[in-house]
Formats: structure tokens, C-alpha cells, sequence
């Protein structure tokens, strides 16, 4: 009993979450209560029965239709607090959150709307609960290219709300190459470069994301298993990877988590860190992540700290900040 309780209570980091995937049934029909939206669901429990994933792209087409009903400044900064409390209550010292503002600028939400509101919650949670939280701006990967680097200009005003970049959305059939040039350009600007990769996709995908794209930390990351070339510059490396137990049960990689292979990546040598990724629909926030794969693997407190101290090394936050935690 005494490793659940270090799993709930130690100090941790989550690299690996989507503010839209922490919108809870709940919350979604409030907010389009809020804001006369019409959702094609005719209550809480009809919604969440939809939530019965076969893989990736089944999951994102009700995720983004969930994001549907986020409008208003107020929408997005709600959403976050509710996010951030819970975060607070898992003993998560530092959060680096995902956006994806192209969700909402299609649907001609201004980019300054969902900026202002996510970044206003990051710092009154802060200065409530004492969390440090931050911005990462990510691209959809089903997208073009011309759109990340619209997108781009369209955040630059806003540049000091937001640490970094990350590339999500479909994996299958849009390989990290596609987004080279805009992740160069980003680099020149000094933001920190993350990339979904190995979710679904071949181990070709995490070379092409290091490589190609330069990135400081790989999302995701499980098939890398499949390359043992890959494996062995991971862990000479230490390349942060974020992955994400119950997405990737949820969405069918490791359809019993009996079966996931993060115990397997820990032992050789790589830098896993346990995430949530979408909580409000895989079934958990980072302490359930965390638990129910402890129970399932039983893995025990050497993999605890191990995991803990990697999530905390492994953030973008600055040494002197770093050195409260580690
Ligand atoms: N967007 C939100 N969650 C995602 C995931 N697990 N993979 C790719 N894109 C996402
Ligand atoms: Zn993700």
C-alpha cells in the first residue's frame, strides 16, 4: 500500500497533456449551454457512451468536436482552472500544456482569445496553488505546412505566453518531415521544439522528429521498441520520452496495460515519463496514469522515483527553478 500513496504524493512534472483533452463531459455542456451551441449529444452520459476508441483518429474526430463549444476568453481560461486544480491535487509541481489554437481559429476564434484566456490561468494557478504552469503551442500535423506558419505569425505577437512548439493530430501519413522548415524557423526564434511521434507511427517517425526536426523531447515514443538502432540512441542520449499509459490504452496501442512496454523502456535506460495526454477522455489525470499502471506492471518505488525525477529533469523550465524540485 505504501507505493500507491508515493505515486499520489511525490513531487512531478507533466510534460504530455492537451488543455481541449482535459474538457470533461460536464464542462463541455455547460460551456455550450453558455454559449447557445448545439451539441449533437442529448446529455453527459450520451456523450461519454462515445467514448469508446479503436485508435487514433477516432479518438480526434469527438475531441474536436468537444472543442467545438469554446468560444469565449472566459471558455478557455475555465477550462484550464479546472485542469490546473486537479494537477494541484496530484502533487504536479510543473505542467507544460499543449494548445491547439488552429482547433479554434478555423471556427474564428481569435488567437489572442485562446492565448489571453489559458495564459491567465496558468498564472493565477500559480499564485494560487502554487503550480507552475506554461504554453505550448502545438501544430496540427494533418494540416499543411502553410498553415503552421500562418498560424505562427498569427501567435508571434504573443510570443511570451507560450515556452514552445509541438506538432499532433494525425500521425499515419504525416510524417514529421513535413513541418521542417517551420520547426527551423521556430528554433531560430528560441522556442523549444516537441513533437508527437511513435504513437502509431513507425520507428522512422521518432528519427524523423530528432532529426529533422531537432526536437528536445519525443511524445509518445512507444514503437521505438521496434528499433533497436533507435533504442540504443535514446538511452545514450536521454531523450525525454512523454508517454502516456491510458491514451495508449484507450486508443488500442496497449489494449491491456499488462501489456505496455513502459517498464520495458525504463530498464533499457531511456527517459520515460508518465503523462495523462487527454485525461477527460482516457479515463485519468497524471496520478491514475501513474497508479493504474503500477498496479497492472507492478512496478515498484525504484521505478516511482526514477519516473518522478525524470518528468522534473526533463521540463523547460530554468536551472534555478529546476533546483526547488530536484
Ligand atoms: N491530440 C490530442 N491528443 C493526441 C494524441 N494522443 N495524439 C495525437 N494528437 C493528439
Ligand atoms: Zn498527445
Amino acid at each position: 500500500a505504501h507505493v500507491p500513496a508515493l505515486l499520489r504524493t511525490m513531487p512531478k512534472a507533466e510534460l504530455h497533456m492537451h488543455i481541449e483533452g482535459s474538457l470533461e463531459p460536464e464542462l463541455i455542456f455547460a460551456l455550450a449551454q453558455r454559449n447557445g451551441v448545439t451539441l449533437p449529444y442529448a446529455s453527459v452520459e450520451a456523450l461519454r457512451a462515445a467514448y469508446a476508441f479503436t485508435d487514433l483518429q477516432s479518438f480526434l474526430d469527438i475531441y474536436y468536436a468537444g472543442a467545438s463549444v469554446l468560444l469565449q476568453e472566459v471558455d478557455f481560461y475555465d477550462m484550464a482552472m479546472a485542469y490546473l486544480a486537479r494537477a494541484a491535487a496530484d502533487h504536479v509541481v510543473r505542467t507544460e500544456i499543449f494548445f491547439d489554437p488552429q482547433t479554434h481559429t478555423e471556427r474564428g476564434v481569435p488567437m489572442a482569445t485562446v492565448i489571453h484566456g489559458l495564459s491567465r490561468a496558468c498564472k493565477d494557478a500559480e499564485a494560487r496553488w502554487g503550480i507552475s504552469a506554461v504554453l505550448i503551442l502545438s501544430f496540427l500535423r494533418h494540416l499543411s505546412e502553410e498553415a503552421a506558419f500562418e498560424t505562427l505569425e498569427a501567435a508571434l505577437p504573443y510570443r511570451e505566453h507560450f515556452v514552445g512548439i509541438g506538432l499532433d493530430s494525425s500521425e499515419r501519413g504525416n510524417p514529421p518531415e513535413k513541418f521542417e522548415r517551420v520547426f527551423a524557423r521556430c528554433k531560430a526564434l528560441g522556442l523549444h521544439l516537441v513533437a508527437h511521434a511513435g504513437e502509431e507511427g513507425p520507428p522512422a517517425y521518432v528519427w524523423g522528429a530528432l532529426n529533422a526536426l531537432q526536437v528536445e523531447r519525443i511524445d509518445h515514443g512507444v514503437q521505438s521498441e521496434q528499433d533497436p538502432e533507435l533504442m540504443r540512441h535514446l538511452a545514450a542520449t536521454r531523450m525525454p520520452l512523454t508517454v502516456c499509459p491510458l491514451s495508449n490504452q484507450k486508443l488500442c496501442v496497449f489494449p491491456d496495460l499488462r501489456d505496455h512496454n513502459l517498464p520495458r523502456l525504463l530498464a533499457a535506460g531511456l527517459n520515460v515519463t508518465v503523462n495523462s495526454d487527454d485525461p477527460a477522455y482516457f479515463g485519468g489525470y497524471v496520478n491514475d496514469n501513474y497508479l493504474q499502471l503500477f498496479a497492472a506492471t507492478g512496478m515498484g518505488a525504484v521505478q516511482a522515483y526514477q519516473l518522478a525525477r525524470n518528468s522534473l529533469e526533463a521540463t523547460f523550465a530554468s536551472p534555478a527553478q529546476q533546483a526547488a524540485w530536484v
